[in-house]
């Protein structure tokens, strides 16, 4: 039986996997849900002093894999989440963190009118720009007005080792990376306008495309900082959390997955986390915390490897053949990799649906 439970500043999950910021989690009544689908805690969507004017259409998919939006922040105003949401997310019983924005006023202002409803905040840095200092000053801020943990999400557009440390050294408990990126575009063919209504037609991109960025950047973060990182972005899988853990991440959040699927997101990734651990024999989260940073790499590897092809689990579907640009694969009973050829990419071994490509370099 593998154990998903994790703890951080003091806050206990029964597992790492949470919502992010955004529509699945933008009032009391979405923070149920949450929890019954399955959530190791809840993490409300942003407020501000006042309740966000957002244009529409603000959200669209304009690939699969890529998910804009204009959305800004809670369209409710405080006093709202304050008289009615945030005493039914309480009710959940769940660790609760609130997120603020944005300047170090809005924060001062909200942070003591929150703090009974909250074990930790979460203060987005979306709209701070690339200087340090608004950030700084917003943490201090809060810091200052409650003795709850405070976490930091940053944009995945700043310099992370930077913001990161600039972020600690401020005093923030723990940094939760990335949010959406942009500005972005995408237009109506049938109209020939931009899919988003925002005053320049620009959303922010979220969803499986940023994966990888996200990824990069929760990892250079464990390097520059000690405290406690969350990763977001692009997490649609048990595997994707699972990477963001090695990548050093001690919890994960997702949100355009829990848009485009609905609540059960998060059980579903957590049953797939801990049928992903059975297998590769890990009873905790600890077994591969931060395992990427142990394996990093300390120059590039230059000498071309050819990948060995797994006969037992080859079908000769062809799809490795058929994007090899280097034309080395040929199709007999099974994929034949021609060394000579052969420029040892690795391509054929992330396209292989059966993971019958074995790259051992
Ligand atoms: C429609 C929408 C609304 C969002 N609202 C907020 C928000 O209020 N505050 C915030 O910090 N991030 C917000 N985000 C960013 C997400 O919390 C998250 O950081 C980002 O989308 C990347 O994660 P994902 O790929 O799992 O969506 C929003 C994202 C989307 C798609």
């Amino acid at each position: 039986m593998v154990n998903l439970s994790t703890e951080f500043c003091g806050i206990r999950l029964s597992n790492p996997v949470m919502p992010a910021a955004g529509p699945p989690i933008r009032d009391g009544q979405a923070a149920i849900e949450a929890a019954k689908g399955g959530a190791g805690a809840i993490v409300t969507k942003t407020i501000s002093a006042q309740g966000a004017k957002v244009p529409r259409p603000c959200m669209a998919e304009p690939f699969r894999g890529g998910f804009l939006n204009t959305e800004l922040w809670s369209e409710l105003d405080p006093e709202i989440w304050l008289a009615a949401e945030y005493p039914l997310v309480r009710e959940v019983g769940l660790p609760i963190i609130a997120g603020l924005g944005y300047t170090e006023d809005d924060i001062r202002q909200l942070v003591p009118q929150v703090a009974p409803f909250a074990d930790a905040f979460e203060l987005s840095t979306h709209y701070l720009g690339g200087d340090t200092s608004p950030v700084e000053r917003a943490i201090r801020a809060a810091k200052e007005s409650c003795d709850l943990p405070i976490f930091v999400k940053l944009s995945p557009q700043v310099d992370i080792p930077t913001f990161a440390r600039a972020a600690e050294k401020a005093g923030a408990d723990g940094i939760v990376l990335i949010n959406s990126f942009g500005p972005c575009l995408d237009i109506d063919l049938k109209t020939g306008k931009s899919v988003m209504g925002s005053d320049t037609g620009y959303g922010w991109l979220s969803g499986k495309a940023i994966f990888p960025l996200a990824l990069r950047c929760v990892y250079q973060a464990a390097q520059a900082v000690d405290i406690p990182i969350i990763g977001v972005g692009g997490i649609s899988s048990g595997t994707d959390a699972i990477k963001m853990i090695m990548a050093g991440a001690v919890a994960v959040q997702t949100c355009t997955a829990a848009i485009l699927e609905g609540p059960t997101v998060y059980g579903r990734i957590v049953k797939e986390m801990e049928s992903y651990m059975e297998k590769a024999g890990y009873q905790s989260l600890q077994d591969f915390h931060g395992l990427a940073l142990k394996n990093k790499p300390e120059t590039a590897t230059m000498n071309p490897v050819t990948p060995q092809v797994d006969s037992e689990a080859c079908t000769a579907c062809g799809i490795c053949a058929r994007s090899c640009a280097y034309q080395a694969i040929t199709l007999e009973k099974i994929a034949f990799i021609d060394a000579d050829k052969c420029f040892g990419c690795g391509l054929c071994v992330t396209r292989c649906p059966r993971d019958a490509i074995v790259h051992n370099w």
